[in-house]
């Protein structure tokens, strides 16, 4: 399986604090936000991922994360020029896909609970269709939104409606089979002039392929869209870690935890890294 960040945009909400750097780079507490969705891929198990980044971004993005081999991973990059929406991702990476099935999640979703890394193994091994996961918001407004009917099956979609018909916002993780691409194409730019992910996922629900499986209340899901949710991410992830003396989202631990790289491998990577609070952590793992 294939995986792709979605990491372009603008990022105009957090203007200027995003003007000089995209806002996928800017910190949540100590690591790049783009830290969280990369490990969301890598704990499903997912080694090769196309970073997609706006041009005036690209090289910070490359600057950071390389070539992947450092973490025994494959990253490559595009440029989306023109903001033409989510689903255009499966337009630009139609080559980097190939034949495989592929997992989407946008540089600024972050996903943090317990049995999320074995629910990511089912649904990633298993992939009929597309699953998408939904997670209960007191503003459905601001997201797109999947109604259920009584017995939890998911009846309709609905990108930012004005009048929610649930709770349920559909996050931006997304498992799709090899047949995205063929989709994709067949969508039309939305009133807001976006290819629309919740067009995409629409077209899977009226071909009854669509799985929705749902978070539960202990489950954090962050989208940092916002000045005030980026503060509150920073804060999640601060007493998460000083509580429990774990990092969350460290790509380093996970390479290793899922065997992509050795703890030799490790060692090398580590020789040249400073000594600050981040690396002694990855040190102490070897
Ligand atoms: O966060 C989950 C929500 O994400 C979903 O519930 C919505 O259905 C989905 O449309 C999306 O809503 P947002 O309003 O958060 O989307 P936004 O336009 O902010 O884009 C999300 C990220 O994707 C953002 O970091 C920028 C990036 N992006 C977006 C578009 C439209 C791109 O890189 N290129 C694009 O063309």
């Amino acid at each position: 399986m294939k995986g792709i960040i979605l990491a372009g945009g603008a990022g105009t909400r957090l203007s200027p604090a995003s003007l000089p750097i995209s806002k996928i780079l800017l910190p949540i507490y100590n690591k790049p936000m783009i830290y969280y969705p990369l490990s969301v891929l890598m704990m499903a198990g997912i080694k090769d991922i196309l970073i997609i980044t706006n041009p005036e971004d690209d090289a910070n993005f490359q600057k950071l994360l390389g070539d992947g081999t450092q973490w025994g991973m494959h990253f490559s990059y595009q440029i989306q020029y023109i903001k033409k929406g989510i689903a255009d991702a499966f337009l630009l990476g139609e080559d980097f896909i190939g034949g495989e099935e592929c997992a989407l999640i946008l540089g600024d979703n972050i996903f943090y609970g317990s049995g999320f890394e074995h629910l990511l193994g089912q649904v990633s091994q298993h992939v009929n269709g597309a699953t998408v996961f939904a997670y209960e918001t007191s503003e459905p407004e601001r997201f797109g939104i999947v109604e259920f009917d009584a017995k939890g099956q998911a009846v309709s979609l609905e990108e930012k409606p004005a009048h929610p018909k649930s709770n349920f916002a559909v996050t931006g993780l997304y498992f799709y089979d090899n047949q995205v691409v063929q989709y994709a194409k067949q969508l039309k730019p939305s009133a807001r002039g976006e290819l629309e992910i919740t067009d995409l996922n629409k077209m899977y629900l009226a071909d009854q392929k669509l799985q929705v499986a749902r978070l539960e209340r202990g489950f954090a899901w962050l989208d940092t869209g916002t000045h005030e949710t980026l503060l509150q991410a920073a804060n999640f992830v601060h007493s998460m870690q000083l509580n429990q003396g774990i990092e969350i989202a460290c790509p380093e631990e996970i390479a290793l935890q899922k065997g992509f790289i050795s703890k030799e491998q490790l060692k090398n990577y580590l020789a040249n890294k400073p000594k600050n609070s981040y690396f002694d952590y990855v040190r102490h793992l070897v």
